[in-house]
């Protein structure tokens, strides 16, 4: 990686993983329960999604504050989102984030409701925990958008169609439909919420959902070509969980040069999006690369 994004990427996330526990530690709650859900926030994690929003932000020129409380929500939902994944019931994966996975520690139920936690209390991130000068009216939207990114038209109807189709074959835009779900509707909030906060115009939002949904796809991806070829020790969970699920995935479906090369049209497309928008251009497209070609 070269030019901005390495730095961005390293202090940035500095910031959330100074800021993401503090919240959970405070919490009046049974302390089986913070323990828990801290196991998982703190197991590390690229923190793209929170990142994401603070790009935006940097990229409009404005002050980064504001984007973290909302980045720290977008990551708790994220985690929860992997808690369960992994859980035997779903994806039944040991490794995560290089560690055993939470139910391996905690057991099923706790893991259950340390997710069920940590999807509950991000939204108080966006109500309570903000600067106060971002407005009732913005904080309601941010928290509409993230139910929508997160709940049952995002990541959760995401995930019941992936499950839908193990050991099925799926055509091109049912696939592209999974991927949209589990995966790109939650980075898509991201890049969303850090236009929001920047006062984007709705024209420009629009053009960046679109771009979010590229990246996001493309993101997946990558995912699912990790899982075939990545590293256990880079990407910190067990290779080959796909296959011996019989997911449903883009080189399953399109062969791994059909993958990429699909991967290779999202990215273009999203890089075009971004020259078409009155923002700081480099760290955006060294971003779409970077979700390109990253190896964990
Ligand atoms: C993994 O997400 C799950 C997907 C949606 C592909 P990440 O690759 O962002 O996982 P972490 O947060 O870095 O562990
Ligand atoms: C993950 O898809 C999507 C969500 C967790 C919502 P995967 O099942 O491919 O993610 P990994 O590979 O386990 O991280
Ligand atoms: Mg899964
Ligand atoms: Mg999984
Ligand atoms: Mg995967």
């Amino acid at each position: 990686m070269t030019g901005k994004l390495e730095g961005f990427l390293k202090s940035r996330k500095t910031v959330i993983e100074e800021r993401l526990p503090m919240y959970i530690k405070d919490l009046q709650a049974p302390s089986i329960l913070k323990e828990s859900m801290l196991y998982s926030l703190e197991a590390g994690g690229k923190r793209l999604r929170p990142i994401l929003v603070l790009a935006l932000l940097h990229a409009y020129g404005k002050d980064e504050e504001a984007g973290i409380p909302v980045g720290c929500a977008v990551e708790m939902i994220h985690t929860y989102s992997l808690i369960h994944d992994d859980l035997p019931c779903m994806d039944d994966d040991d490794l995560r984030r290089g560690k055993p996975t939470n139910h391996k520690i905690y057991g099923e139920a706790t893991a259950i409701l340390a997710g069920d936690a940590l999807l509950t209390e991000s939204f108080k991130m966006i109500t309570s925990n903000m600067p106060s000068d971002v407005s009732a009216e913005k904080r309601i939207r941010l928290v509409n958008e993230l139910i929508s990114a997160a709940g049952a038209e995002g990541m959760v109807g995401g995930q019941i169609l992936d499950m839908e189709a193990e050991s099925k074959s799926v055509s091109l835009d049912e696939l592209q439909r999974i991927h949209e779900g589990k995966t790109a509707k939650l980075l898509s909030f991201s890049v969303i919420a850090g236009a929001i906060l920047a006062d984007a115009s709705e024209k420009e939002i629009e053009k960046l959902r679109e771009f979010s949904h590229h990246i996001g796809i493309g993101f997946q991806i990558r995912d699912d070509i990790l899982d075939l070829e990545g590293s256990e020790d880079k990407i910190g969970k067990r290779i080959g969980s796909d296959a011996s699920n019989g997911k449903s995935t883009y080189p399953s479906l399109l062969s791994l040069e059909g993958a990429s090369q699909k991967l290779d049209e999202h990215i273009e497309k999203a890089k075009q999006l971004i020259s078409e928008l009155p923002l700081e251009k480099e760290l955006m497209y060294e971003f779409c690369d970077m979700i390109a070609a990253r190896d964990h």
